[in-house]
């Protein structure tokens, strides 16, 4: 009996010994500890022994687990500490790595210009209009006095996709659309898309963008043209910034300007950006011509307008100092420099 007991135990201690997990170990467990487990069965069978044989027996038996028991557990206890530390190997954290920055994306430099300058417009009382790109011959040319074999198509090389239907060449395009719409008073701007059959160069491009302007109302002046000017190129081009009016011609506009800004580089001293001339040409302007009020149902006589349109991507350009290619080509090394 004693000799089978210590054999249980031999057995059972190569087995605890032998176990790398806990799982292999709660198996030993059982087969030897168990219900139906060895040395159970040893207790099952004392009835066969007799009485002096069976105290003894028991004790031995209860020796053997109790020793066994302690075993397990200094086992198991070893087993878990040694799991855990795997798993915290495995899971550990290396805080020294370099870290995946997150690159922060930031307006393209049009989009920046043209949100400065809509906020300024919408904070003077505008509203902001948004014409379609598809136009007809009508709103593009006709509606702004300029007829079918007028010599000012000629300054605009456009892209026609059948007689009557182009892709816009400028946003005053909108003035019409707008007074067609609403009776005055109108104080709009409408910024988009304006093609021209040009090739993309440093200083054109068949695709750029504008930004119309229109104000029509009773007892409208070119003062109150120069006034708004003169505020917005503070706002855009900062304090101090000063305008002049060039005479000019434009079909929808009676007189025409072109409108000069103070050079924000040399503010006025002369410098490579303004060609030694202190100024910079932003825009075009004028008094509403008198027909293209008529023709849109506004009697001339009772309201006058002016209305005013600049390239915004001429102005992105004069700001950063780039050209349209860099500007369209969106090389993320230039856009990242406008955050
Ligand atoms: N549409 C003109 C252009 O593309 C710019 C312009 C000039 C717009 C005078 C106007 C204006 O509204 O009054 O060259």
């Amino acid at each position: 009996m004693e000799e089978r007991i210590n054999d249980i135990v031999a057995e059972c201690t190569a087995g605890i010994d032998a176990a790398v997990s806990v799982k292999e170990l709660t198996d030993c467990k059982v087969k030897f500890l168990g219900k139906n487990g060895a040395l159970t069965g040893i207790l099952r069978n004392l009835k066969e022994l007799n009485e002096q044989q069976r105290p003894l027996a028991g004790k031995l038996v209860n020796e053997a687990r109790s020793l066994l028991e302690t075993r397990f557990d200094a086992r198991f206890r070893f087993l878990k500490e040694e799991e855990l530390n795997r798993k915290l190997q495995a899971e550990k954290i290396d805080i020294t790595i370099t870290p995946h920055i997150r690159e922060v994306g930031s307006l393209h430099p049009l989009n920046a210009v043209r949100r400065k300058i809509e906020s300024f417009f919408i904070s003077m009382g505008f509203s902001v209009y948004d014409g379609p790109e598809i136009e007809t011959d009508y709103y593009n040319f006709e509606a702004l006095n300029i007829p079918a074999d007028h010599p000012a198509r000629e300054m605009q090389d456009s892209f026609f996709i059948t007689k009557n239907i182009l892709l816009r060449s400028q946003t005053s395009a909108g003035q019409i659309r707008t007074m067609e719409k609403v009776k005055p008073p109108i104080k709009m701007i409408s910024p988009g898309r304006t093609y021209r059959s040009d090739d993309l160069d440093a200083t054109h491009s068949p695709m750029f963008h504008q930004i119309e302007g229109l104000v029509v109302d009773k007892g409208i002046t070119m003062c109150d043209l120069k006034g708004i000017l003169e505020m917005f190129a503070q706002h855009f081009f900062g304090q101090g910034t000063k305008i002049r009016f060039r005479p000019s011609y434009f079909p929808f506009t009676e007189p025409s300007v072109e409108v000069d800004v103070t050079c924000h580089n040399c503010h006025g001293a002369g410098c490579r950006i303004c060609k030694g001339t202190g100024w910079i040409e932003v825009l075009g302007a004028g008094m509403v011509n008198r027909k293209v009020l008529e023709g849109c149902g506004i009697d001339p006589d009772e309201y006058t307008g002016f209305a005013f349109g600049m390239g915004l991507d001429r102005i992105a350009i004069i700001m950063s100092g780039l050209d349209f290619k860099a500007i369209f080509e969106n090389d993320i090394r230039f856009l990242k420099q406008f955050k």
